[in-house]
């Protein structure tokens, strides 16, 4: 599954990742060192933070209460804010485009 992720100086990416694998992990393993997922996607960090593009938001699994708690802790949370060690890859979401958020 092929999607596009914009890093923080705005370059764009073409990520390739296996379905099922977290967004998180797809990031972290084409080497964009930007994505530190410092808690390895255990929902305790929030470092891995991104915006999804407004059109595919409403197409992704409603968030749990501990991502939406951890969320609300950053200063950058918007209404396209998710963890991305919380959404996954899969045909359905192929080219999505996802964008890190700032570091809080
Ligand atoms: Fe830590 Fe997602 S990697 S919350």
């Amino acid at each position: 599954t092929e999607f596009l992720v914009i890093d923080r100086e705005g370059n764009s990416h073409e990520v390739e990742g296996a379905e099922g694998a977290s967004f998180m992990e797809a990031i972290r393993d084409a080497g964009i060192d930007e994505m530190l997922a410092l808690c390895g996607g255990c929902l305790s960090c929030a470092t891995c933070h991104v915006y999804v593009e407004e059109a595919a938001i409403g197409r992704l699994p409603a968030m749990s209460a501990e991502e939406d708690d951890l969320l609300d802790g950053s200063d950058h949370r918007t209404l396209l804010s998710r963890l991305a060690c919380q959404i996954f890859l899969s045909a359905e979401l192929s080219g999505l485009r996802i964008a890190l958020a700032p570091e809080d």
